[in-house]
């Protein structure tokens, strides 16, 4: 089969890549061969063994009808999706490892894809090299999915590991993030929370059937945390951890939201370090599904779009059905009405009065400490409480707040 690739970066390339490296296993675990005869970018490349099908126009490939696969690794919406649209229209199978197109036209890319009977496959889209897309719509769908959780942004785990484990400064880990091709070409994309909830979007989409637009969900990055919360949550036998989760509740809505949390040290999201992954599906039959890996880097993910070029060519006549509806309802819950405790860490004049004054006005408080700790500093975990009164509580406490991060339950 004939493949072409727009966008030769870091995915495009490995992409490249791995079909040439591993064709011998490919074809011999498959039967397939597949050759990569085009490749779309605006950047020239003198030096590489491909420049003889490297093209800047877009038409070489759309209007080529030798090539069966179109592998879209360019990110971003604009061009991506024009041109994935295009592929489509015009009978090829698309394979795209661009999570903001999938996010926001997932949906509408899918039904192209079934009106011209071709498939649109996005495994690499979410959680780098683990099978996720494709476990959750295939091997769990005799399941009613009841919620999915994950750690989906390894440029962000790998910084918060960093902090966490060698007490390095955020800039410093970006920085080696970077270098290691985790990170996005604008990595406000990851520090900020917002790749993480493109991913939790598209995973929300194939769990519950429904398409969740990723405009309104409550996302919050990973600016802010310092290596004093991390010294508390430590006290408090957790780690902080960039949490994407989602959950259909018994009224049809979805919660979903992207924030940091204290993630307890015996749950298993705690202990995915570095780039690694996991995602944590829960379905009516199974229970908890963990699936984790790699999430970023060239060749893992790679090895997500090479699966997904392999299943067009299992079903190169047919497309495959993804149960993912549009829809223009806002099916999206209010997360402050979610029940959570809260990290707070803030300063105060007088310490123990204001311990007094936490504890009467919350009950429960387990106050925190760490070493050198200001004289007026204070880090409490609140009890559970509907997040909207759990703030307007703490509004009125006196204290005065200087971060708030939720505790995973
Ligand atoms: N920047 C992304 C991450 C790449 O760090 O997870 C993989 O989607």
């Amino acid at each position: 089969m004939n493949v072409a690739i727009l966008g030769y970066g870091v995915v495009g390339s490995g992409v490249a890549k791995v079909l040439k490296e591993n064709a011998k296993t490919i074809t011999e675990k498959t039967g397939y061969g597949f050759k990569v005869t085009r490749i779309l970018d605006k950047r020239e490349f003198p030096l590489s063994e491909y420049r003889a099908i490297i093209t800047n126009n877009f038409d070489d490939i759309a209007n080529d009808s030798s090539i069966d696969v179109v592998v879209e690794t360019m990110g971003g919406v604009e061009p991506a999706y024009s041109f994935v649209k295009t592929c489509l229209e015009k009978g090829k199978h698309v394979v795209s490892s661009n999570k903001e197109l999938v996010a926001v036209k997932g949906a509408e890319l899918l039904k192209i894809a079934e009106s011209k009977n071709v498939n649109f496959f996005f495994e690499a889209s979410v959680g780098g090299g683990i099978p996720v897309i494709r476990p959750i719509s295939r091997c769990l769908a005799g399941n009613n999915i009841r919620s999915v959780a994950g750690i989906l942004n390894g440029t962000t785990n790998y910084i918060l590991t960093k902090m966490i484990t060698e007490g390095v400064s955020f800039e410093e880990a970006l920085s080696e993030a970077q270098k290691l091709g985790y990170a996005e070409k604008d990595p406000t994309a990851d520090v900020d929370g917002y790749d993480a909830m493109r991913k939790i979007c598209i995973l929300a989409s194939l769990c519950f059937g429904v398409h969740l637009y990723p405009d309104n969900v409550y996302c919050e990055g990973i600016r802010r945390i310092t290596l004093a919360d991390v010294a508390y949550a430590e006290k408090f036998g957790s780690v902080i951890k960039l949490v994407a989760r989602a959950e259909k509740l018994d009224n049809g809505e979805v919660f979903a939201m992207v924030s940091p949390c204290l993630v307890k040290k015996t749950n298993m999201l705690a202990g995915v370090k570095d780039v690694y992954n996991a995602c944590l599906v829960n379905g009516d039959m199974t229970g908890d599904v963990l699936m984790y890996g790699k999430g970023a880097g060239s060749e893992a993910t790679a090895s997500a779009v090479v699966g997904d070029i392999i299943d067009c060519a299992d079903n190169s006549k047919e497309r495959k059905f993804f149960g993912w509806q549009d829809t223009k309802q806002d099916i999206l819950s209010d997360y402050s009405l979610k029940e959570t405790s809260l990290y707070v860490r803030c300063l105060v004049m007088n310490k123990p009065e204001a311990c007094r004054r936490l504890k009467a006005i919350f009950g429960n408080v387990v106050f925190l400490w760490r070493k050198n700790q200001p004289e007026n500093e204070i880090a409490f975990i609140t009890p559970v409480m509907k997040e909207k009164q759990l703030r307007k509580v703490l509004s009125t406490t006196g204290v005065n707040v200087i971060t708030t991060i939720r505790v995973l339950a």
